[in-house]
């Protein structure tokens, strides 16, 4: 295979069809091509502003660039490998629609300013799409709490009942995740958000370019103050899969209880048909396909982190060709957190029912109420060490007599200590138990409606 030559008059051969494939990046990089027109018509702008071009020069370019949109648009932009990467399928494009002028769009750029642009323009939308759909998912949070104050669910540490809360409590820890997500995702947006365009292949140009003219056209926040730095900086690409990451550890964990709660042994939510499906020979079967999935995919977006800081490590200033394997790290980073939280979002919505006699039984059943107990005996003056070894104890002759703390007369309480009155059945009654917890940011129902008022004031932040 011959093929026309992409470089200057320096190469003589073509090159071998195994390296014009290995080399190439427009398979996926053609993913940024709006962003690279979008580029493109600002640089071309700026050539005209700053007299580099002429006024009627930069119009043609940026007629040819929207042509070529459109052309993309309507699906019949489908440049081969042969072109290398989006930026010179463009700039061959461009040249046959407006002639040897498309020959001038280069001037006073290169591919690796031009590429950082292209990423950072892509990954700043991305991060506003992120943050809009975590609102979405925040929002089914707070339905589900709203309705569930006062259905309560054992609390664990350890994967052992702990002391009941408030499902809404349960609920709202993830939106307080989700919420710092959001926040993360907004600081990085500002790094992102930063021009690398005019920073040439590495060093600055000749050319009287107006740099933040074009990062203007662009609605970029800042300009890099360093050439170097600014076509070889990818922190930004970290930054977002280290969020990116962050959140699928929230996803995960959230996924994780679900496929709990989903199992006979716990019984606490059902899945709904739209969102769970069956197995091909066990009938009896519901299967929560969906959170597994979220906590299996959170695995390849931990490992495009990994795979770009171990990119990066090495690498001398300014470019380098590695640089090119940074955009399938972020392309699929991006794509699997966003389907995952659209997945959960709907799974959230409309996916699960809260089995309330389920809870209900679950909440009334064991000894989760005993810190309760040795509470109760501290208030009224016993030391809480001494109050807690007295409760030990009380648990360990229940169990043998197969009986709850609930079920103990008052007799057999006073027995066990002098200061139990009456009202021991009501402190350890779940709901009370719950109730009583009320301090700042604990589970009582009273915290929980102002924790809700918060969380809709958050919700509020843009
Ligand atoms: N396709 C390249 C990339 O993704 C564009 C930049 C090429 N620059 C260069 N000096 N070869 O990084």
């Amino acid at each position: 295979m011959t093929q026309k030559k992409t470089w200057s008059d320096r190469f003589e051969g073509s090159l071998h069809p195994a390296i014009v494939e290995f080399n190439a990046s427009i398979t996926f990089d053609i993913q940024l091509i709006e962003y690279d027109l979008t580029g493109s018509i600002a640089h071309a702008k700026m050539l005209a502003k700053t007299g580099i071009i002429s006024e009627s020069e930069a119009q043609q370019l940026v007629n040819g660039l929207e042509t070529i949109r459109q052309e993309y648009r309507d699906g019949n932009f489908t440049p081969d490998i042969d072109q290398e990467d989006v930026h010179f399928a463009v700039e061959r494009r461009l040249t046959e629609l407006v002639g040897d002028v498309g020959k001038k769009l280069h001037t006073a750029r290169s591919r690796n300013d031009q590429v950082g642009t292209d990423i950072r323009l892509y990954l700043r939308d991305q991060i506003q799409q992120i943050r809009q759909q975590i609102r979405e998912f925040q929002q089914v949070l707070l339905t589900h709490a709203q309705e569930n104050v006062e259905t309560l669910i054992p609390g664990y540490t350890h994967l052992q009942r702990a002391q009941p809360i408030s499902l809404a409590h349960h609920l709202l820890a993830y939106f307080q995740m989700a919420q710092r997500d959001w926040e993360r995702l907004g600081e990085i947006y500002h790094r992102t958000n930063t021009s690398p365009l005019g920073c040439g292949a590495l060093a600055g140009t000749t050319f009287p370019i107006d740099r933040h003219y074009s990062a203007e056209l662009l609605g970029f926040g800042e300009v890099y103050g360093n050439s170097l730095d600014g076509v070889s900086d990818r922190d930004f690409a970290i930054e977002f899969l280290n969020a990116a990451s962050l959140i699928m550890v929230h996803l995960s964990r959230l996924s994780e209880e679900m496929i709990l709660w989903a199992s006979q042994e716990f019984g606490f939510i059902s899945l709904t048909d739209s969102c769970a499906t069956g197995s091909s020979i066990m009938p009896q079967k519901k299967n929560p396909d969906v959170p597994e999935l979220v906590r299996g995919k959170a695995g390849r977006v931990f490992g495009h982190l990994q795979g770009l800081l171990v990119l990066m490590k090495g690498l001398p200033l300014a470019y380098n060709k590695d640089l090119q394997e940074d955009k399938e790290a972020i392309f699929d980073g991006v794509k699997t957190v966003t389907g995952c939280l659209e997945a959960m979002t709907v799974l959230l919505g409309e996916g699960i029912t809260f089995r309330k006699e389920r809870l209900n039984e679950a909440v009334s059943e064991d000894f989760a109420n005993a810190t309760d107990v040795a509470d109760y005996l501290a208030a009224r003056g016993v030391p809480f060490r001494e109050a807690y070894n007295l409760v030990g104890k009380v648990v360990k002759t229940s169990l043998a007599a197969g009986k709850l703390l609930k079920d103990l007369t008052l007799e057999e309480w006073v027995a066990l200590h002098p200061k139990f009155e009456a009202d021991i059945y009501e402190a350890i009654a779940p709901k009370q138990v719950v109730a009583a917890r009320n301090s700042y940011g604990g589970t009582g129902f009273e915290q929980i409606y102002q924790a809700i008022e918060r969380a809709k004031k958050q919700l509020e932040l843009n």
